[in-house]
């Protein structure tokens, strides 16, 4: 009979997990818990000692996780540093069972295998669960390591009383999944605000085909809409970006490419049941060629040519209305060349938004193509934050910061 998976806390869903497995016989209880994670939409990869791979085999992993297992300083296509790739790619390290051999190496920085290399080559929070022999685990030199790894900010899940593999009775076992997990989920939210959180954003403008050749179009670059995306993503979000521009890609970003706006109602119609927040930054055209030619039209052909435009759904303000979207706070973004407050406003009740970040588009410093952007910030709670020129990522996140709290309840 298939025992029901460890209840995952919702700020763990679509986290990606460094598992990193030491030579301890209560190796094998990970295995259930990257399962669990996995189950949990969770991106789990495992690294594991020599020893630990005594214990359990990494196709076990491999096989739970769907995901290559590193058991040496050198990946299966002989790619350098996987430490550094996955030190970088975890959102959250979980060293267990922790021996205490690899506490001690931990602890002096020692980096000769891939388990303590891909520790000191991270950059996020650290879970240590311990398990060993009760009287080691007593030993003043053990507790001496796990006093350092606290102090470095690390988080230990204490061992529990009860019967050890040596067969004495004492504190030695590794903690259970349950709390595993919660120590987890707590690292994870003392780190990452948007964590368990579904962001959709749009960017770029929307390319609207007059012929099989060209398209009408505006300025928009998509770079303010790819500064939130990863800003909400390094901020512990599910991100999803339906854009028209491409940029490099940004681990925990799921990218959907569009090009008109018809294809980006019909991509976030989908994308949006079950978010947490939409940030409509793509220029969407206001009007579009009513009749698209099937050849492209040619010159010589041609005189004079006029173009039959018809208009375009306001997009941001139709999904407000529809009951896939209900509950996803809306924010949108208003390009103003004057009275930016007021016309902002506007645009926020007509849409019926609950926030709405206004750019000034008559700045030369700032704004369509620039890496910076300037304006103000208006929420429908009467809420004003005037933004001075900073990069768009630093825009992203003081949008970001304002945002955040102002989410309904995770669901
Ligand atoms: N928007 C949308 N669908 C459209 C046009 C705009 O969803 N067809 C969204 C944009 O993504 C943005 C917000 O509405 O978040 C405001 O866009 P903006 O171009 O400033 O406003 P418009 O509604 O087009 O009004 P106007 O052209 O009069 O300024």
């Amino acid at each position: 009979m298939p025992l029901d998976p460890t209840p995952v806390p919702t700020e763990l869903r679509g986290m990606r997990i460094a598992l990193l497995v030491a030579g301890g016989i209560a190796a094998y209880k990970l295995v259930d818990l990257a399962s669990a994670l996995t189950q949990a939409e969770c991106q789990v990869r495992v690294a594991m000692t020599a020893s630990a791979a005594r214990f359990v085999g990494a196709p076990t992993f491999r096989g739970v996780t769907g995901q290559p297992v590193l058991t040496g300083m050198w990946a299966s296509d002989g790619a350098p540093e996987p430490h550094v790739f996955l030190g970088d790619w975890a959102q959250l390290v979980l060293l267990a069972p922790a021996t205490a051999n690899v506490i001690a190496r931990v602890a002096h920085g020692q980096s000769d295998d891939i388990v303590t290399a891909t520790l000191l080559a991270a950059r996020c929070p650290v879970v240590v669960a311990p398990a060993m022999n009760d009287a080691m685990w007593s030993k003043g030199a053990v507790q001496d390591n796990i006093a350092t790894l606290r102090q470095r900010g690390m988080t230990v899940v204490e061992p529990e009383a009860g019967h050890l593999a040596s067969g004495h009775v004492g504190a030695g076992r590794l903690a259970g999944p349950a709390r595993l997990m919660e120590a987890m989920a707590e690292a994870v939210r003392s780190r990452y605000d948007l964590a368990g959180r579904r962001v959709v954003v749009t960017a770029g403008g929307t390319r609207e085909p007059i012929d099989p050749v060209r398209f009408i179009s505006n300025y928009s670059s998509g770079k303010m809409g790819f500064a939130l995306a990863a800003a909400a993503a390094d901020r512990g979000a599910r991100v999803v970006m339906v854009t028209t521009a491409s940029h490099p890609a940004h681990h925990g970003i799921e990218v959907r490419p569009v090009e008109t706006a018809e294809e980006m109602l019909a991509e976030l119609r989908e994308r949006l049941q079950g978010a947490d927040l939409l940030v409509m930054a793509a220029a969407v055209a206001d009007f579009r060629p009513a009749k698209l030619a099937d050849s492209k039209i040619r010159r010589e052909e041609t005189k004079r040519l006029t173009l039959d435009l018809e208009p375009i759904p306001d997009l941001v303000a139709t999904l407000g209305g529809e009951k896939e979207s209900a509950g996803v706070f809306r924010v949108g973004f208003a390009a103003e060349g004057s009275d930016l407050d007021a016309k902002a406003l506007d645009k926020m009740k007509r849409k019926g938004l609950q926030a709405i970040v206004a750019n000034d588009i008559s700045r030369k410093d700032a704004g369509f193509g620039s890496d910076y952007n300037a304006g103000v910030v208006l929420f429908a709670d009467g809420t004003r934050q005037e933004i001075e020129r900073m990069t768009k990522r630093e825009m992203a996140d003081r949008i970001l910061d304002l945002v955040g709290p102002r989410l309904p309840a995770m669901r």
